[in-house]
């Protein structure tokens, strides 16, 4: 059995954080299959394996940051196959609005100003300047148990996606117009788009970049029993 190194393992978990800003250079293909490879032996429900996967590059992917920046122009109502909350409980809509007001402030934007915020929208649809968007569907008649195995495969993704010297941003904002993506990848409406992930070689330059998110501590949400 291959030694693990649990402290580079361990610091890699540690030290990941979300990248919003990407160098144009595109990934070589075997760099994105090896970091697939090592997404695909996340654990799952059964070893059932519910995860589908749409590598999007090159010229596809500027033709489809631009339908879903043109739909967000356009003010069309956003429509995801993901369901969140706007009731969220006190302390984590606290957490929500902190974390979104820094970003505001680390970019310098008025929360009122709407066309800078509607920029900063446009600029999540063009996948951050990413060269390489992914997309992971699942079969929409699976459970939750499935939906959790979908959320294993992402982190492992984006682990390995760090571990290989890039950077990735998961986006619920890519789920909101779920029914053009699957248009535009020709998928059926069984398929429901889980989430959308930025990756590419992080842009030290880019300010969204200097942004780092804090973390509650560990006695805050652990109840131990002995
Ligand atoms: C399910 C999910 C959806 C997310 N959606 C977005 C998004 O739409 N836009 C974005 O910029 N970040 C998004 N994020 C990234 C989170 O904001 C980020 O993980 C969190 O603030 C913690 O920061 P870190 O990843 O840098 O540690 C999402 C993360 C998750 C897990």
């Amino acid at each position: 059995m291959l030694e693990v190194k649990a402290m580079e393992l361990l610091e890699g978990i540690k030290n990941r954080r979300s990248i919003r800003g990407f160098k144009p250079t595109p990934i070589p293909e075997e760099t994105i299959r090896n970091i697939l490879e090592a997404a695909k032996k996340s654990p799952s429900t059964s070893n059932t394996q519910p995860w589908q996967v749409a590598v999007v590059t090159g010229k596809k992917k500027e033709e489809l940051s631009k339908i879903l920046c043109d739909l967000a122009k356009s003010g069309a109502s956003e429509k995801s196959d993901m369901s969140s909350t706007d009731n969220w409980p006190p302390e984590m809509e606290q957490r929500f609005r902190e974390h979104s007001a820094n970003r505001f402030k680390t970019l310098g934007i008025d929360r009122a100003d709407q066309e800078q915020r509607l920029e900063l929208r446009l600029r999540g649809l063009q996948f951050f300047g990413a060269p390489c968007a992914l997309f992971l569907f699942m079969d929409g008649a699976l459970g939750m148990s499935s939906f959790f195995d979908m959320g294993l495969f992402a982190q492992s993704l984006v682990l390995a996606a760090h571990a290989s010297g890039l950077g990735a941003c998961l986006q619920l904002a890519l789920t909101g117009y779920s029914e053009a993506v699957r248009d535009f990848l020709g998928l059926p409406a069984t398929k429901k788009l889980i989430i959308g992930i930025s990756m590419g070689y992080p842009d030290p330059e880019a300010k969204l970049n200097t942004y780092h998110s804090t973390r509650i501590g560990v006695d805050d949400f652990v109840h131990w029993y002995a």
